[in-house]
This record gives C-alpha cells, structure tokens and sequence, in this order.
C-alpha cells in the first residue's frame, strides 16, 4: 500500500494550534533584520508574545531594544528598503473567521488592509508626524470611517464629532474644522486616538502614547485609555519605557531588552518581584510613588551594546551584576515560573525556577 505522506506543519500552524480561545493575538519568534551599511541589525531577536481579550500587556524596556519595530510588525508597516521580511508567526484572530498569520498576507494586500485600521490599529509616539498638516482633524477622521464602513459624508462627520467627544475634546463642533497645528500636543493626541478608534478597533497598539506629553496631560490621556479598555473590551499593547506608565495601566507585562523578551509577569509579580537583573535594574532607576523616598536611583550600568556587536551567550551580561562564567558561552532560554511568566537569566533553571537570588 502507498504510505500517504501527511502535510508537515508549518510555523503559524503550530502556533494557531497551541492558541487559546482568549488570546487574540499570539506572536511566536519573531525576527526582524535591517540590513544597514555596517552590517546586520537584528532588531528583533526572537519575541515571543501572547495578548488576551480585555487585556492591556505593557512592552518596556530601554530605547532601542525593538518595541516599535514590534508593534510596527503586527500591521506590517515596515516598509523601509533595509527591512527584511520579518520571520516568524504573528496569528491574529479577526472577528469574522478563522485565525490569520499576518505574516502570510500581502503587505499592502486587500485583506492586510482590512485588518490594518479596522481590526487593528496603532497611535504613534509623535501625533504631528502621523497627522496630515494640510486636512482638518475632521476630515482625517472622516477619510478612516469612510475607507472602512460604508456610510455617507453626513454620517461620517456625525461619527468623527461622537468620537471628539468620547476623547475628551471639548467645543468638538469648533475643534473638528481645526488643523493640527492649532492644537496642543494632548488635543492632537486625543484626535490620533480617535481616528484609531474610528473603527471600533479589537485590538489597539499604542506606542509611547504619552511621551511626548507633560505630565498633567499624561495623566489624563492615561485615563482615557483606562476607560477604553472598561468600555469597549478592546485588547491593547501598550509600548512605553516608562514603568511608571505600565504601573498604571498594564495586566502584564514583557520586558524586551536588545530585541527579545527577557522577563514576562503579571503586572503585580513584575512589580513585587521582578527577576531578571534588567528588571530590577529598571526598577532601580526610576522613581516610582511605591518606593521608599530615600532610596537612591542607580541607573543600570553600562550602556546598551551596538546592535552591530551582540554579547555573546546572554546579552545582558555585559551589564549584569550578577555576571557568570555560562553567560559568557551560552544564552539563557526562558524559563516559566511559578506563578505562570517567564524569565531569561541562568540565575534562574528548570529545577528551581526561583533561582538563588
Ligand atoms: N530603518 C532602520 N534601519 C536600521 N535599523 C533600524 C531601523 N529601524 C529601527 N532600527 C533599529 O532597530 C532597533 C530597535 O528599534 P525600535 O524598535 O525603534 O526600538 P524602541 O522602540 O524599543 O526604542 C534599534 O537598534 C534601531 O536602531
Ligand atoms: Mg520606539
């Protein structure tokens, strides 16, 4: 009898497979390379990441550790020429349908653009680059609503004045003729938050949403996306690194350094006990409310390798207090703790997932 040859899995098989039925979004060893002039950079090394329904999962970490070009993988907008096609699988489930590997659609194809903007959708660090200075913030956000839901012009501008009003815009009958150079930074924040949620988003990527605000406005954008996620059941990965922020807003967390994840927790778990050396070296550099007042800020030592020349074994090592020889040859796999995270330190090992220390 002719022995029938069964279809080998493939990468985002296995991993829609191993999806459970709150995860919405599960992203399994992602790598992504620029290839740049002094050679390869690997600006994401390996991320692996789970996202619930409901859940607001905190990406932190120093700049350059690969956050954005995360997020920016998810909706495929990496369009620079020395970006490689990113490996790896990023499964999304749609509303309508069968989970999807974003990675297999076309980038600028009909159904990554579907899903780009009305299933997920992603604000940006700096709302004026990614607001058009020549179109009113009313017609930015009537142009989102009109490409996704098929309404009229009337009905168009109803919604983008509902939304001005949901973020906290006040007058929205003036502001939405305005232009985003008469806006503050906080107002042109709202409107980039609102034209994300012009389509009624499941899922939302917000990359360093309050950075570039002060501190008072913070406050309140925070509070808005607080009341999002009570409100509309929306996941949202939140990129920041602030912990201040994760604090604040996050279920759990991923703490990303040189392009992988190297610690993830419950946010309670991350901030009560955080593992990994890098962790804790973040959290000795901060001032953060639940810390005792005297105790000093000591900022991690050292600073982040080129991304042209990475460590060998774990690249942490060559700022770790904790340095051991095994560092040096070999790189730390994650390893899951007990309350259900995972760390990547040799501190830690299968045997006794505590570790030492
Ligand atoms: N277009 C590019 N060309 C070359 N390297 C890039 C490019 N974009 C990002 N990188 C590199 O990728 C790494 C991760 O960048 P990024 O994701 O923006 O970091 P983060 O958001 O955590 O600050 C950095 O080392 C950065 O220099
Ligand atoms: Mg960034």
């Amino acid at each position: 009898m002719a022995c029938e040859m069964l279809p080998i899995p493939t990468a985002s098989e296995y991993t829609m497979n191993s999806m459970n039925s709150d995860e919405i979004l599960k992203i399994e060893a992602l790598h992504v390379t620029f290839s740049t002039e002094r050679g390869p950079v690997r600006a994401v090394n390996g991320v692996s990441l789970s996202l619930k329904r409901g859940e607001v999962l905190g990406v932190v970490g120093e700049s350059g550790c690969g956050k954005t070009v995360t997020g920016r993988s998810i909706i495929r907008l990496l369009s620079e020429p020395q970006a490689q096609t990113p490996q790896g699988s990023i499964v999304y489930r749609p509303r309508i349908g069968e989970p999807v590997d974003v990675l297999k659609l076309e980038q600028f194809g009909k159904e990554m653009c579907h899903l780009r903007g009305k299933e997920i959708a992603m604000i940006f660090q700096e709302p004026m680059t990614s607001l058009t200075p020549v179109y009113t913030v009313g017609k930015q956000i009537m142009e989102k609503i009109l490409t996704h839901a098929d309404v009229d012009k009337a009905e168009a501008r109803a919604q983008a004045l509902e939304l001005l009003k949901r973020v906290g815009i006040s007058a929205p009958e003036q502001r939405i003729d305005e232009y985003p150079h008469q806006m503050s930074g906080g107002m042109r924040q709202r409107v980039m938050i609102a034209i994300a949620l012009a389509c009624d988003p499941q899922v939302l990527i917000a990359d360093e949403p309050t950075t570039a605000l002060d501190v008072t406005v913070q406050a309140q954008i925070l509070a808005l996306m607080r009341d999002l996620k009570s409100n509309m059941n929306s996941s949202i990965l939140l990129i920041t690194h602030d912990l201040g922020v994760i604090g604040e807003m996050a279920d759990s967390v991923a703490v990303m350094y040189m392009g992988r994840v190297v610690e993830y927790a419950d946010s309670v778990t991350l901030f009560t006990k955080p593992r990994h050396p890098y962790t804790r070296g973040l959290f000795r550099s901060i001032p953060l409310l639940t810390k005792n007042e005297t105790s000093r800020l000591e900022p991690i030592a050292g600073t982040v390798p080129e991304p042209y020349a990475v460590p060998s074994g774990c690249p942490f090592r060559t700022r770790c207090p904790h340095a051991m020889p095994v560092c040096e040859k070999h790189d730390p796999p994650p390893v899951v703790t007990r309350d259900g995270g995972t760390v990547r330190c040799w501190l830690y090992n299968d045997t006794d997932p505590e570790g030492s220390t």
